[in-house]
């Protein structure tokens, strides 16, 4: 049994603002359990009642989940007085829903970011315990080498002396410009570019590919995003991708 208010169910379903629900249901094109509703105040349980909002039955599910591709120029925040965020991207219904991004990507870093309601949810894919890698496809100058990927494995010092967890570096090309993929399960402020900066190979372009076992979607153009399917809500724990 869940009771939630009737104006909170509308708007979590992203069919209404909290106050514009209040407004349906006052000019009485919403019904609970088959009777006419009488205030956003009143408590219902959407696993057991049936809502109907202007016709239609309310598909109650209790947090969202989304991929996005983000787009370099974005910050992955809700909000910012200065520069334009991932939040703005959204629209319609889906910028109803409450989501916020698990995990942060920087301003000029592109790829697969996850948005939810769900903060246990963010909080496990971030939590570096958690063991979920995230993997980063990245262009350098200057050519890596196997060197460079044992320092991964061992954990790579930066240069102000802090010591990152083990991760991997799995090149795929290198020379005067090389291109490989990182995978790590922290996520450190820069920490991409200052782990390869700190091998003397400066990134110049960065996309997160995968988080866990969750691939970004390769027909979502950078700015677009869409729903996950329950099976890859799981996906981001189980296990690792095969990049
Ligand atoms: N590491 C970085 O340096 N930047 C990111 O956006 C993500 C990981």
């Amino acid at each position: 049994m869940e009771w939630i208010r009737l104006d909170k169910i509308i708007a979590d379903a992203g069919l209404a603002s909290r106050s514009e629900a209040s407004r349906l249901i006052k000019n009485g094109f919403v019904t609970v359990g088959g009777r006419p509703a009488t205030s956003g105040a009143e408590k219902v349980d959407p696993t057991e009642t049936e809502i109907i909002v202007r016709g239609k039955t309310l598909v109650y599910q209790r947090h969202h989940y989304f991929m996005m591709n983000k787009p370099s120029g974005y910050v992955s925040a809700t909000e910012d007085r200065n520069e334009k965020t991932v939040s703005e991207l959204l629209d319609g219904a889906s910028s109803r829903l409450g989501l916020f991004p698990a995990g942060r990507l920087d301003k000029d870093t592109e790829g697969l970011l996850l948005l939810t309601d769900d903060g246990d949810y963010a909080h496990r894919i971030i939590t570096p315990a958690k063991k979920i890698y995230k993997t980063y496809y990245v262009e350098t100058d200057g050519a890596l080498t196997d060197g460079d990927s044992a320092a991964f494995l061992s954990g790579i010092v930066l240069r102000d002396g802090l010591r990152c967890l083990p991760g991997r570096l799995d090149i795929i090309a290198s020379g005067i410009k090389s291109t490989a993929y990182v995978k790590i399960r922290e996520g450190k402020y820069h920490q991409v570019k200052r782990m390869l900066a700190a091998l003397g190979k400066p990134v110049t372009y960065l996309r997160r590919v995968a988080i866990g076992g969750l691939k970004l979607d390769g027909q979502l153009k950078a700015g677009q995003y869409r729903e996950l399917t329950a099976e890859e809500v799981g996906a981001v724990f189980s296990g690792d991708c095969d990049y």
